[in-house]
């Protein structure tokens, strides 16, 4: 009801503010890396496994695709991700060595929790859950698990599961860097701090509100969206969309942003938004040019640079700026303009933001 609501308008909104508290009380009680943050079972099985496979579907995937980037460049454990719906169906390969992780807000979406058994079935044993709630049929099921505490979410678009779960991942990221023996101490200090500031950076992130207003203007105008990212921000572009389509509408895809070429350049005209998320990165270089290429067709770009990237707004360049430079932990801080942008421009276009037509918040039949 309106008293739970506060000064918010919508359910959506008031996650997209509790992201702060949300990450805070899922780092609470984090003092250190160790297996035990997993269960008491974690240490000999993360020793053991040579590989992970998560399973996942609709945002919680798109955590498991950046825990990949993160998994890969520190603890160098392979990782595939794979959409739960397609995992339980097909014929692939078991490893009786990988760690299977489920992501799941709900704990009861009922592909994920097919997958699941699925890999069990194919000998499989060795699971655990990113979870957000600690009764789900999900946990109950899984041999380890790690409960986020976003606390209860209402909006069907997934905000504040999806953040608290990257932060999960980050610390299996750690934990099993630290378990394969490629953590140093002056690593593990270095990250722990930087994961106790996300609550300030998020902040500083949500005061872009009023900037995100005034693009959500032109968004509710558009019908289609594209959005760019590269490395470890493709499945925050990907995110971002998804937020778009549920909730306003509008027609948006994610590309890798060096695929750009490959397609959808086609698309691109004075009509037609580009999003492109543009932290300082290895890849920022390479993501200008293909800026270019946008530009050069006329499309008018949208972007989220940080603190450090050296990129400026000029005609058909909307520039919004991250106040700081978030270095692996930046895929929490960009999808929080990216949730805004959604929000706001379904609010424009007076949809019903917190239950969009033809979804469920947890979908618990196939
Ligand atoms: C539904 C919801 C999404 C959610 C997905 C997976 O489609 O609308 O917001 O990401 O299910 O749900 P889960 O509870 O497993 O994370």
């Amino acid at each position: 009801g309106a008293a739970e609501l506060g000064p918010y308008r919508h359910y959506m909104q008031k996650e997209i503010f509790e992201q702060p508290r949300a990450i805070g009380d899922t780092l609470e009680g984090v003092k250190t890396i160790m297996p035990e943050l997993f269960g008491d079972k974690a240490f000999p099985i993360f020793k053991q496994i040579d590989s992970v496979l998560i399973l996942a579907c609709g945002t919680s995937y798109y955590a498991g695709l950046t825990a990949k980037y993160w998994i890969e460049s520190v603890a160098k454990v392979p990782v595939n991700v794979e959409i739960a719906s397609e995992y339980r169906y097909r014929d692939s390969v078991p490893n009786p060595n990988a760690l299977v992780v489920t992501i799941s807000q709900s704990g009861e979406t009922a592909d994920t929790l097919a997958a699941l058994k699925h890999a069990r079935a194919q000998g499989m044993l060795h699971t655990l859950t990113v979870c957000n709630v600690a009764t789900s049929a999900m946990v109950r099921e899984c041999e380890m698990a790690f409960i986020t505490r976003a606390g209860v979410e209402v909006g069907v678009a997934s905000t504040k599961a999806f953040s608290t779960q990257l932060v999960a991942l980050f610390l299996l990221t750690l934990t099993l860097a630290q378990v394969k023996g490629r953590l140093s101490e002056e690593q593990e200090a270095e990250y722990l701090k930087q994961m106790r500031h996300l609550p300030v950076a998020i902040a500083s992130a949500l005061a872009l509100e009023p900037q995100i207003i005034a693009w959500a203007d032109d968004f509710a105008r558009k019908e289609n969206a594209l959005f760019l990212g590269r490395g470890m921000h493709y499945p925050i572009a990907l995110e971002g969309a998804l937020k778009l389509k549920e909730i306003s509408y509008i027609h948006a895809e994610a590309y890798p942003a060096g695929e750009l070429k490959h397609g959808p350049l086609a698309l691109v005209t004075e009509e037609m938004p580009v999003v492109t998320i543009a932290p300082n990165d290895a890849l920022l270089e390479k993501l200008k040019s293909n800026m270019q290429e946008v530009r050069a067709r006329g499309g008018q770009l949208y972007v989220f640079a940080d603190a450090d990237s050296r990129i400026t707004s000029s005609e058909g360049v909307h520039v919004i700026r991250l106040p700081e430079h978030y270095g692996l932990l930046s895929p929490i801080l960009h999808v929080i303009p990216l949730q805004l942008l959604a929000y706001h421009t379904a609010l424009a276009r007076g949809t019903d933001v917190d239950k969009p037509r033809n979804l469920a918040k947890s979908v618990t039949v196939e």
